[in-house]
């Protein structure tokens, strides 16, 4: 009722991204459940990441829940993980996701971005060849459950980059 109320007063959140907090460990443990465990434990494995201080996570947030995240490794300046629930897919979240970590890494210094992703995910190649990545190499057994990965790598240079 109260919440009603409030939605009423202020009107439709607007969509936003953030840094990760504790309060999103769940919903990234979980999302990494559903979209990576065919390549192995990540709802295991991401948390892990989480908590590394070397790791920057960001969560896009919807009308005031996560719908998306980013992870990025800052010392190699390399996409650890991204993810939007496929319910949420197809309407530019990942793309906001990946601008947003492409300046953070910007502001860091890092000029060049790069992932690993497996040779199967032919979405994650279509969506990354879009944002202007390449592919740089391949490395067989990559992923806990032996799926190879292609090797994916852009520059980044100086980005002029905005609040989201
Ligand atoms: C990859 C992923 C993050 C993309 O997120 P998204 O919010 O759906 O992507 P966007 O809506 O920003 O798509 C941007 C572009 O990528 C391409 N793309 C994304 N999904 C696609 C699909 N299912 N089929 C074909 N092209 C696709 C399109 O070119 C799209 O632009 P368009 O919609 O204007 O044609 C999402 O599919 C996902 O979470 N996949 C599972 C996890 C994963 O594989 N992560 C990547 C490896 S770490």
């Amino acid at each position: 009722m109260a919440r009603k109320k409030k939605e009423r007063k202020y009107g439709k959140q607007r969509d936003l991204i953030r840094s990760a907090t504790k309060g999103d460990c769940n919903f990234i443990r979980k999302l990494s459940g559903e979209v990576f465990s065919v390549f192995g434990d990540y709802s295991e494995i991401i948390p892990q990441w989480f908590v590394n201080p070397d790791v920057i996570t960001v969560t896009y947030v919807k009308n005031g829940h996560p719908v998306g995240f980013a992870m990025l490794y800052v010392l190699t300046g390399e996409i650890l993980a991204i993810a939007v629930p496929p319910r949420h897919q197809r309407r530019r979240i990942g793309s906001a996701l990946l601008n947003h970590i492409e300046c953070l890494a910007s502001q860091l210094g890092l000029r060049r971005l790069s992932l690993h992703t497996a040779k199967e995910n032919n979405v994650a190649h279509l969506f990354f060849q879009k944002a202007g990545f390449e592919v740089i190499g391949t490395q067989e057994n990559y992923y806990p459950r032996g799926q190879p990965a292609l090797i994916i790598s852009k520059h980044i240079g100086l980005l002029p980059c905005t609040r989201s």
